[in-house]
């Protein structure tokens, strides 16, 4: 008699033979590890850092528990922590007073703003060994905090799209001559990688190459990084040139033009809430995808493990892993230095 409250009278036999058991391969650690399809090194991560003027600086960031803005210098001690725990790839953000902004964002070409000091020291003592990218967009150099110019136009204030490239571009010279591997155009002007290939080719950086935010969405999850890079918009948002969160082929479309105008690598921004985004874009690119762990995740992680509700190590593990196995190559992570100082990947 079947006794449904008691499972011992249920018959024994599967009712089908059952040819494939996927717990086999997950049986010991050993196993699991040797079938694993996705892995993480220390050179898959990019560390970004925030440079400010000054000497014997570390700041900390308040909406980045953990984390410091730097001078040059104490920059350069961290820049060796990263190499000593085998990360390769730096990202450099500069962070200006508010005594250095105008509306044209001038500080960003100075060269002697705290991102080429810091280039120029970190090549120095570190040569070819480190890979240094640099964010180049306007919005910590402009009054305003907008990523470009802006120009009067019978609808209003608006970005002047075309008069932001130049901006950029010396920007971006500025980075090439004080050593930059790669420069990291994250503005979302129309047609500005076409345009900083051309002005980094006609200066003779044609081995300077060009990592695109190609998928920026105007995202929330940039809340912290506008308090770390003191970078916020003095009115309106940045919706006219980031990107609408309801779109996918649009991300796609993006992609493809920054590639047509000679991107090396392309980036989807942020990360978690776009991983069907980098899926996508994966078959569709044969350059190295990039993913942004955007400020927002990284607190978010932060704020759940003070809140005691996730195991902070387990859960910066899995994200990462995530980011990856939905086909970045290479991700950009506040959580990389104390992950792989606290072996936590
Ligand atoms: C500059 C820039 C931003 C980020 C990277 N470059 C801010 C923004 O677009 O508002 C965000 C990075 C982060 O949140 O970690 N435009």
């Amino acid at each position: 008699m079947l006794d449904l409250k008691n499972p011992e009278t249920l018959p024994v036999d599967a009712p089908v033979q059952l040819t494939q058991r996927p717990r086999r391969l997950r049986s010991s650690a050993a196993l699991r590890e040797s079938v694993a399809e996705t892995h993480l090194r220390p050179t898959d991560l990019i560390v970004p850092f925030f440079v400010m003027p000054g000497q014997g600086l570390s700041e900390p960031i308040a909406a980045l528990p953990g984390l410091h803005r730097y001078s040059p210098d104490t920059f350069l001690r961290q820049a060796e922590r990263a190499l000593e725990l085998g990360v390769r790839s730096l990202l450099l953000f500069g962070v200006l007073p508010d005594t250095h902004k105008d509306p044209l964002g001038k500080s960003a070409a100075d060269p002697e703003g705290p991102v080429p000091q810091a280039l120029r020291e970190a090549r120095k003592a570190f040569g070819e060994e480190v890979v240094l990218y640099t964010d180049v967009c306007l919005c910590a150099h402009t009054s305003h905090g907008h990523c470009g110019v802006l120009k009067e136009t019978p609808r209003g204030v608006r970005i002047d799209n075309d008069r932001s490239l130049r901006q950029l571009a010396a920007m971006a010279l500025m980075h090439a001559e004080a050593g930059a591997d790669l420069v990291a155009p994250s503005d979302m002007m129309d047609g500005r990688v076409g345009y900083l290939r051309r002005a980094l080719d006609q200066a003779g950086h044609t081995e300077v190459g060009i990592l695109s935010y190609a998928v920026k969405y105007a995202s929330a999850f940039y809340g912290p990084f506008r308090d770390a890079a003191q970078s916020a918009p003095s009115f309106g948002d940045r919706a006219t040139y980031q990107m609408d969160v309801r779109n996918a082929r649009e991300a796609l479309k993006e992609a493809a033009l920054d590639e047509l105008e000679g991107a090396d690598l392309l980036m989807v921004k942020p990360a978690l809430a776009y991983l069907d985004i980098l899926a996508r874009l994966r078959p569709a690119t044969h350059l190295p995808l990039v993913a942004y762990n955007v400020s927002g995740e990284y607190a978010m992680l932060k704020a759940g493990a003070q809140a005691g509700a996730l195991d902070e190590a387990r859960a910066v593990r899995e994200t990462l892993i995530a980011i990856k196995r939905a086909g970045a190559d290479l991700i950009i992570s506040y959580h990389a230095l104390e992950a792989l100082e606290k072996r936590w990947i």
